[in-house]
């Protein structure tokens, strides 16, 4: 089993390993539209970066983006093709679930390519309504709430 670290970061750290991961995955290999895939919630979100630590490269990211009022999206998770399968995922979801509870935040959202669906829901997220198309591909919107601290 690979083994893999984590670090959350603000988007002026974080961008130089966050966008050629997010070209390769959303842009080059998902023709994610390049005015898309770069939006406003870049800049005031919480980036994860999660390294190999075999070969010490940035090998995912993904990012966490409050909203007020305590509803946080997990968006733009990406994990390189070739570490894929191997925990950077389960890492990156960890990461965030971590982040969001440290932030306070209760009422977590993401859209889920209907692809992906499986892979949310081992993290306690569930599909509501039906699904819709964004940057030409399926989505679903999943919701979960973290309970407050005991
Ligand atoms: C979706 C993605 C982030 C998953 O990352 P990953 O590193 O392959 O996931 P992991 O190896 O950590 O898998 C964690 C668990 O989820 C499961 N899983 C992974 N992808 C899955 C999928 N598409 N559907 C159902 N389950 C999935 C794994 O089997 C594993 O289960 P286990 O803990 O019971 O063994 C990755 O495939 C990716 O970056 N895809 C391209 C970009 C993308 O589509 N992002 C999602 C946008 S909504």
């Amino acid at each position: 089993m690979s083994s893999y670290s984590a670090v959350v970061m603000s988007w002026q750290l974080a961008r130089e390993f966050a966008v050629p991961i997010r070209r390769t995955v959303f842009i080059d290999e998902q023709n994610v539209p390049e005015e898309l895939e770069w939006d406003a919630f870049d800049e005031p979100g919480f980036h994860v970066l999660v390294f190999d630590d075999a070969s010490r490269k940035v090998v995912a990211t993904a990012r966490l983006s409050p909203r007020g009022n305590g509803l946080c999206f997990f968006n733009r998770l990406a994990v390189l093709a070739p570490w894929r399968g191997s925990g950077a995922g389960r890492l990156l979801m960890e990461t965030l679930l971590d982040e969001a509870r440290r932030r306070s935040q209760r009422n977590l959202e993401l859209h889920a390519q209907t692809r992906a669906r499986g892979f949310y829901e081992r993290f306690g997220f569930a599909a509501e309504g039906e699904p819709y198309l964004e940057a030409g591909i399926e989505h679903i919107t999943m919701r979960r709430t973290l309970a407050p601290p005991a």
